[in-house]
């Protein structure tokens, strides 16, 4: 007989009451009553990873930092596959950089924000990343028409949405359930699956693909190098990669505060050539709004290790020229 224990869950009611209340204190701003509560909960079920995270949540706001490193340890042994982003939180309390995100912490994210993500990219966010995908696009390749695309990171189906017209057979693939069902609901893909964007790419027969997007989903992977050079192998002769990121305006790439990673235009410059890449289009370009203001960032559009178009390798953010 196996026994699962889902360790974001308890099946004591009062070890919940007492998380219940912990919450309600830190939203109240009592991290002190919040982390004494989360404690005795903890004492009833000690192996819910939850309560873990939300008491080194309330250590770290009281500036306890080693207590609040040992939750998150705790955590972290608790539920390995790490559906909280512990490893991220321990990461902020060392100092140290982060270069991808926790797989089942991204996949969770977006389940749970699936029911609201349509409202909350448009209304709040004023997102337009697959909008300026296909206008850069069109800039490029005017009147062309793709065989076979492939969407990374498709989420609900935007990008499917704004380049079904130009695409003869389009897939999707995203980590996320949650997300997928969303996207099978838009019907604008010809097949989808769960899973993860390189895995998926490296699955690709070699060569096939015509178009490939990654609109706004490069932000969740930090280290580009794995997806790009698995883009360049499915890539057809001629085909185009299209995505966006934000920008980072030191070296290389760095996670944010909103756990987003930004990257630099060196960086990217430098990871696809690495990638067998070459930008045919690489301009500024900001895809959604934060408090009012526009979130820098790049787009780019890349061909296998071809020259750019005229040399039209965009401005970058300060207006220079390669
Ligand atoms: C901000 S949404 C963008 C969705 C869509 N591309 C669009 O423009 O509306 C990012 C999506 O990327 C997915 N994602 C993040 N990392 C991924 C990965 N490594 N492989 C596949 N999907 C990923 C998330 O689950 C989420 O649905």
């Amino acid at each position: 007989m196996s026994f699962f224990r889902d360790p974001l869950r308890t099946e004591d009611p009062i070890a919940e009451r007492r998380y219940a209340y912990a919450q309600a204190a830190a939203r109240d701003g009592d991290f002190s009553a919040a982390a004494e509560v989360l404690e005795q909960a903890i004492e009833i079920d000690p192996l819910w990873a939850a309560a873990w995270f939300a008491l080194g949540e309330a250590r770290q706001r009281l500036g306890a930092f080693p207590p609040a490193r040992a939750a998150f340890a705790e955590t972290l042994r608790l539920d390995p596959e790490d559906r909280q982003g512990a490893a991220l939180q321990l990461a902020a309390l060392d100092g140290r950089d982060v270069s991808a995100l926790p797989r089942a912490y991204v996949t969770r994210l977006f389940d749970d924000y699936a029911p609201r993500f349509g409202a909350h990219l448009t209304d709040d966010l004023l997102y337009r990343g697959p909008a300026a995908l296909f206008e850069a696009v069109r800039r490029l390749a005017p009147g062309r028409h793709f065989a076979r695309g492939l969407d990374l990171g498709c989420g609900s189906g935007l990008a499917g949405a704004a380049f079904r017209a130009i695409v003869g057979w389009l897939s999707g693939v995203d980590l996320s359930p949650g997300m997928v069902e969303l996207a099978r609901l838009a019907k604008v893909y010809d097949a989808l699956a769960v899973g993860d964007g390189v895995e998926f790419l490296r699955c690709e027969p070699p060569g096939e693909a015509d178009l490939i997007l990654a609109a706004d989903v490069f932000v969740y992977l930090g280290d580009l190098l794995p997806t790009l050079s698995a883009a360049a192998r499915a890539l057809a002769p001629g085909g185009l990669l299209a995505f966006t990121v934000e920008a980072e305006p030191g070296e290389g790439y760095r996670l944010g505060e909103a756990l987003r990673f930004r990257h630099s235009r060196a960086y990217l410059v430098r990871a696809l050539g690495e990638a067998g890449l070459q930008a045919q289009v690489l301009e500024p370009s900001s895809t959604r709004r934060e408090l009012g203001v526009g979130v820098p960032g790049w787009l780019a559009v890349c061909g296998r290790g071809r020259r750019p178009r005229g040399g039209q390798v965009g401005p970058d953010a300060r207006g220079r020229r390669p």
